[in-house]
């Protein structure tokens, strides 16, 4: 290996580690010179099922020796039929029905807009302050989680209107008074800014991301339903980070027991295949007009058929069961350790998607103790990466293949690297 190699790599791509993968298995992750690393990251979000689960391996190998390009514009294929009938018994409501597949999160989340616009006739969107949607130009102006993912491309595509979100800690709030404050300011957007007859839909991430990792409320998210319902606006769930057990559930937004007009999907729906959907009900869907939307490769079958065991493992394995068990015991022991260590401001989440939030004594985010403390633990094998606008976060999120004894093993080198 000689820098060269790396140099032909665009450095746009920023990365956490100079590690060159060579393997992986179920938590773990080997380098070419074969060190072990505990995979904590699971490639953002991705690996729920573990690296390389055989499952979802072999489905992959059989059906790539079948046919791996069946292109949907000219044919169905059968992954595709049997996946959109796996989703349907996982959906968060009988009424998402219908399905559409993508390749990448930004590309469902501009899919799930362009359906919304087409279906309502409006134009506007409503996103929430901190989210992060993805990075193709129409994302880039629904992401407001850090500058950097706009800063030298605007001005970005009119229509976008940023409301508060709920962010009790960053406020320095109780939830209660996030919640009213995020929810009065959101209608006064809807009279100020973008009238109802102009807004088609509102995006929200259940939990928030890369903007750090804070739920959004049940009371805020019920109020948003009823907010969308009396002005006829569509509520779109981005499920693409909280979706498929990570929060402890199918989807993260069943904890409010909201149900969504469309749910955006990506990352743990293929355990790492390229695929991102969307789900909404037949009537909507029918409002979009065939051939408006699309793409080459969205649903592509070796995709479709590593999602279809993905979802089987999911279940099969009970690890949602363990994404909710684990994510309990793994929150009692960050919280556990903060006692001793008061620059852990915050600990919060949901099932295995949780936050560990550095906060200096004068109550200002704290980047460099998260990025040092990150830095110690992969030092002593275990990758975790940060969060939030300023990197303040360290975020936990470990394939929900994980077991009891490998959390405490990671939970043991976090506490060291914080000493
Ligand atoms: C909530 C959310 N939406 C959308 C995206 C964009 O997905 P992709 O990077 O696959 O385009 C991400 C990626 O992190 C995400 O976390």
């Amino acid at each position: 290996m000689t820098t060269h190699r790396l140099d032909r790599v665009s450095p746009v791509w920023r990365r956490s580690a100079t590690i060159i993968a060579d393997h992986g298995e179920g938590v773990y992750l080997y380098d070419t010179d074969g060190r072990r690393y505990m995979d904590f990251t699971s490639g953002i979000g991705v690996t729920n099922t573990g690296h390389a689960h055989p499952r979802v391996v072999q489905a992959i190998q059989d059906q790539a020796a079948k046919i791996l390009h069946a292109q949907v514009n000219i044919v169905y294929h059968e992954p595709l039929l049997q996946l959109t009938e796996e989703l349907s018994r996982i959906m968060p409501a009988e009424s998402l029905d219908t399905f559409f597949f993508s390749n990448s999160g930004a590309e469902a989340v501009e899919g799930a807009v362009k359906l919304a616009k087409a279906a309502t006739g409006k134009t506007n969107i409503i996103v929430f302050q901190g989210s992060f949607h993805g990075r193709t130009h129409a994302t880039m102006a629904m992401t407001t989680s850090k500058t950097i993912y706009r800063g030298g491309y605007q001005p970005l595509i009119p229509g976008i209107f940023v409301a508060p979100f709920p962010n009790a800690y960053a406020y320095g709030w109780d939830e209660d008074q996030a919640i009213d404050f995020a929810i009065r300011e959101l209608k006064r957007l809807l009279v100020m800014q973008t009238a109802p007859h102009e807004t088609a839909a509102m995006v929200i991430e259940p939990v928030l991301g890369e903007g750090g990792y804070v739920p959004a409320p049940d009371r805020f998210l019920r109020e948003l339903r009823q907010i969308c319902d009396e002005n006829d606006i569509l509520l779109i769930a981005d499920e693409v980070q909280s979706g498929f057990g990570r929060a402890g559930k199918w989807f993260a937004i069943e904890h409010s027991g909201v149900t969504p007009d469309i749910v955006i999907m990506a990352k743990g729906l293929a355990s790492g295949m390229p695929l991102s959907g969307i789900a909404a009900n037949h009537a909507l869907m029918e409002k979009w007009t065939p051939g408006s939307h699309g793409g080459t490769y969205g649903g592509n079958a070796v995709a479709c058929a590593a999602s279809v065991a993905t979802i089987q493992v999911l279940r099969d394995e009970g690890l949602i069961e363990n994404s909710a068990r684990l994510g309990e015991l793994l929150m009692d022991e960050l919280r556990r350790i903060q006692a001793d260590h008061p620059e852990i401001g915050d600990v919060r989440g949901r099932g295995l998607m949780v936050a560990t939030e550095f906060t200096t004594p004068d109550s200002q985010p704290w980047s460099e103790r998260a990025k040092a403390v990150a830095g110690a633990c992969l030092d002593q094998g275990l990758m975790l990466l940060t969060c939030g606008p300023y990197g303040q976060v360290i975020r936990w999120i470990p394939p929900l293949v994980v077991t009891e004894e490998q959390l405490r093993e990671a939970i043991g080198i976090f506490e060291k690297a914080l000493a």
